[in-house]
């Protein structure tokens, strides 16, 4: 267990250099264990420097190696997933060179679990050479990664980290869990601790402290993602935590799920704002595409953000952060899907080219306000 924090922690410094250099190399294969991983890999995946792997890279005709890349993405209808998606494939493509191709196949989930399995198997049938996975249900992680190592192809999961249980049904802490405790598996994400205490820092240093009626409490909505996705957990905790950690009084008027949907973070923030009207002092949203639905229903009940209501969101995306520089937005979280893309694919790669990778891959959130 304590080898699994290490090389999470030596994860926060890679990713750094990774995502920087979009390229390069991991930790060497130390052990005896992973030299053997690495050498039933480099089988797949020859590496340049025997004669028979040098036949093996290019056909006949001289051609590139081709690598067949399968991404399953949980819902392509997600405004973060697509740029997210989007990404995946142009720095694919940006990475390939005279001698190595990829043939990148992206299908949408639909946010239905059989769907997604169903299109792991045809991966795995197909013979791809690793697999990209955003899934739609964590907790079928267990499954998915048993099918997909027994066909002995590298998984790289990105986005939903998948979650562990305890007997009681509790959540584990994934990093102490094991359940990616595989050579060829990993997980590349950012930590959701971060971005809700990110939410709650940008109120705390709201010169009102987020009490804007003066009444001694924080009054708020909070509009929740996909409830069993682990980042609309710990933003819904962490958020609230950071300014009751600072001693700040908090009442919570309405907590619903929105689903990262904007329709319905429109549709809550509506409600909340008729319910309770001038009570309401901040919205937090779990995701920018839920703020977007929630700034248009402050707009339609004339209120004004930065006066008389605070509105807050994670992701960054561009159109939100436009509306932090023009006040229209209290403030969002930078949920970095470049960095995070391309830790996926250079991870992928790695696994590819045969070379260890570890089993967590962090990128960290910035504070946007
Ligand atoms: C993003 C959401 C997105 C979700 C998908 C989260 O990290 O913040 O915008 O809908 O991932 O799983």
């Amino acid at each position: 267990m304590k080898k699994k924090v290490l090389s999470a922690m030596l994860c926060l410094t890679m990713v750094a250099s990774l995502a920087g250099c979009g390229g390069g190399s991991s930790e060497p294969a130390s052990s005896g264990d992973d030299a053997a991983v690495a050498t039933e890999a480099e089988e797949a995946a020859p590496a340049d420097d025997s004669a028979d792997d040098a036949a093996e890279e290019t056909n006949d005709s001289g051609e590139a190696k081709t690598y067949k890349v399968g991404v399953s993405i949980y819902q392509f209808d997600d405004n973060f997933m697509t740029l997210y998606r989007n990404e995946i494939e142009s720095y694919f493509k940006s990475i390939e060179t005279d001698t190595e191709k990829y043939d990148v196949t992206i299908v949408d989930g639909k946010n239905d679990m059989a769907t997604q399995t169903e299109q792991i198997n045809t991966f795995i049938t197909q013979g791809m050479d690793v697999i990209i996975l955003n899934l739609v249900q964590t907790s079928s992680a267990d499954a998915l990664i048993d099918q997909v190592v027994a066909a002995g192809i590298p998984l790289v999961l990105i986005n939903r980290e998948p979650l562990a249980y305890d007997a009681d049904g509790n959540t584990l802490d994934e990093q102490y869990a094991g359940i990616l405790d595989n050579d060829k598996v990993c997980y590349v994400g950012a930590d959701a601790r971060q971005s809700g205490t990110f939410q709650g820092q940008i109120v705390l240093d709201l010169p009102d402290k987020g009490d804007i009626n003066g009444d001694g409490k924080v009054s708020y909505v909070m509009i929740e993602g996909d409830p069993e996705n682990i980042d609309a957990q710990y933003r819904t905790e962490f958020s609230i935590k950071a300014l009751t950690d600072a001693g700040v009084e908090v009442e919570q008027l309405v907590d619903q799920v929105g689903n990262w949907d904007t329709a319905k973070g429109q549709e809550i923030a509506a409600s909340a704002l008729s319910q309770y009207g001038d009570q309401v002092e901040v919205i937090f949203c779990n995701n920018d595409g839920m703020a977007l639905g929630a700034s248009a229903a402050i707009e339609a009940a004339g209120r004004k953000v930065g006066e008389d209501v605070y509105l807050l969101g994670v992701d960054a995306l561009d159109e939100c952060q436009e509306m932090v520089a023009n006040g229209t937005m209290t403030g969002t979280v930078l949920n970095d899907h470049v960095a995070q893309s391309h830790t996926a694919v250079d991870v992928a790669v790695q696994a590819l080219h045969g070379d260890a990778i570890d089993n967590y891959y962090w990128v960290d959130y910035v504070m946007i306000k």
